[in-house]
């Protein structure tokens, strides 16, 4: 474990008043994450009582945000934290200017900066009107060298800031919090712990994501992931069936398991089971009715997968599978590790076995070096796979990424020129792949309350595919056969279908 910057706290053991657990903690291995998670709890109750004297003080329960940007993984991260917090006794609001705000923080893309940094401009305003307000940024972002100063210079008023290695010291964080420190820095360079045994509120009761693997080995020349996430490391089989029956137990049915490349899944670990294997356990485990996979890589995507999708149905009918360019060059300038063919020869493998299974896409336009002639090849890729649906990126070069350091030779004119020729073809092919299943029943689990239209549910095809109903909250969590009526570009209107017999 390395500590990049940690002023003020560099203390590592149980706070005045916490009963002390053994003072030297040991750098690695199970029974130190067990030490860790017992620290942790032990901090959560301090937190919680914190928590009580400040909501005392101004008489009313306090409340928390936490605002979420980027990936699934993310999204889980945000569910530990929500989780951390309700246990500590806050309450969530949708409300800007609660009392505990953290946003949860992406970096994949400047975009992804910019969007944050518009809702902390928003943030010094809301202390102004709450002076207990409580600010913390964490995620990807504070993992990036130079983020943290710029947010320190230009957010003076974030209270705490913490990193991806270290989500699991939350507890111990919050607690410093709401004691009233301030300008808490505490990031890792790395981490070698999993501690996964601290209080998640999950966003929906039956459905959650998994942890398979954490952090990239890739090195995808465009991409920060591996620098802010880390080296990959594995959760054992067992800690995450485990993991798996404990959510089934508690009403989850749908689970997806989550990595930067899940087909690596495994790797670090000795004697350990292979992702397709996984994948076949969870599916039988009992309760589960459906299991996703968040993101294979196709240079290692095996044959095995494809057999255990196709003979288990509880494996989702769906894979995305990113490409990001169809030229063989430009893979290789991205080191991408296939080529063309290779993808495409993977590609129709899996549309030639796997007919039912949609394949969704990522693509990334702009890279440096990228002509017209690579983005042909790209063209050609999408519409002899005919993607069911796909990510379409303007390339965003990424501090301390190899790509960065690329000259770009193209102009903006030619870029936004050829994405507009790759959203167009990506949308034609999904719109025919969509339009195809007018009519057909399939089974559906319905999400959530349509927002848009009133009397209206939203389901998820196994395929991917959003389906609105009408229906109420009730349906909720429900899977139900669903005939889809009314094709709507890359969605569909539908009405469940009366069961015979
Ligand atoms: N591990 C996953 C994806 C993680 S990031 C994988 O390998 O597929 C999600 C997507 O963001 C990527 O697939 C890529 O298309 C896009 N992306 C990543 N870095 C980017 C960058 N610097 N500019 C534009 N798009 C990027
Ligand atoms: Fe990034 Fe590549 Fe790793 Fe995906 S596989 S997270 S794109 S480095
Ligand atoms: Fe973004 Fe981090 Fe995910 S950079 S895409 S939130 S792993």
């Amino acid at each position: 474990m390395n500590k990049v910057t940690s002023p003020g706290h560099t203390d590592q053991t149980a706070p005045a008043g916490v009963r002390r657990r053994p003072s030297v903690i040991p750098e690695m291995g199970e029974s130190t994450d067990r030490l860790e998670s017992l620290r942790q709890e032990e901090y959560l109750q301090r937190a919680a009582q914190a928590a009580a004297r400040l909501s005392e003080e101004i008489g009313r329960p306090l409340t928390f945000q936490v605002v979420t940007f980027g990936c699934q993984m993310n999204a889980r991260d945000s569910e530990k934290l929500t989780g951390i917090l309700l246990q500590a006794g806050l309450q969530p609001t949708e409300e800007e200017g609660a009392d505990v705000v953290i946003f949860n923080t992406c970096t994949i893309r400047d975009n992804a900066d910019q969007r944050l940094f518009g809702r902390l401009g928003r943030v010094s305003h809301q202390k102004r009107l709450n002076p207990i307000m409580k600010t913390a940024v964490c995620g990807c972002m504070t993992q990036e060298p130079g983020n943290v100063d710029k947010l320190r210079r230009s957010y003076p008023f974030v209270d705490l800031i913490f990193g991806t290695h270290n989500l699991f010291r939350f507890p111990e964080y919050l607690y410093r919090l709401l004691s009233g420190e301030k300008h808490i820095v505490e990031l890792w360079e790395g981490t070698d712990r999993i501690v996964e045994t601290l209080p998640v509120k999950r966003l929906y009761p039956f459905k959650s994501g998994v942890n398979i693997t954490f952090g990239c080995n890739n090195f995808c020349t465009y991409c920060i992931v591996p620098y802010v996430r880390g080296r990959e490391r594995s959760r054992t089989a067992e800690e995450i069936l485990e993991e798996v029956r404990r959510l089934a137990a508690d009403g989850v049915t749908e689970i997806m398991l989550l990595g930067q490349n899940v087909n690596s899944y495994g790797n670090d670990l000795e004697d350990s089971i292979s992702f397709p294997e996984l994948c076949r356990r969870v599916c039988r485990t009992e309760g589960i009715k459906r299991v996703r996979f968040m993101t294979p890589h196709p240079k290692d995507l095996s044959d095995e997968l494809i057999e255990v999708i196709r003979t288990e149905p509880v494996m989702a009918r769906h894979i995305h599978l990113p490409l990001q360019s169809g030229s063989t060059e430009i893979l290789r300038r991205m080191n991408r590790r296939y080529t063309k063919d290779q993808y495409l020869e993977l590609a129709l493998k899996i549309r030639d076995r796997l007919p039912d299974v949609a394949l969704s896409t990522d693509i990334i336009v702009g890279f440096p070096g990228e002509t017209d002639a690579d983005v042909e090849d790209t063209l050609d890729v999408i519409r002899r796979v005919s993607f069911d649906n796909a990510f379409t990126f303007i390339f965003s070069p990424r501090r301390g990424t190899p790509a960065a350091q690329l000259e770009d030779t193209s102009s903006e004119a030619d870029i936004h020129r050829r994405f507009d020729a790759v959203l167009r073809q990506v949308q034609t092919c999904a719109r025919a792949r969509t339009r195809a299943l007018e009519g057909q029943v399939m089974e559906g689990l319905v999400e959530e309350v349509n927002r848009q239209q009133a009397g209206y549910v939203t389901a998820r095809l196994s395929n991917n595919l959003l389906v609105h109903i009408p229906g109420d909250a009730s349906m909720i969590g429900q899977y139900l056969p669903i005939r889809l009526e009314d094709c709507r570009g890359f969605y569909y209107f539908g009405k469940t279908e009366e069961c015979n017999g």
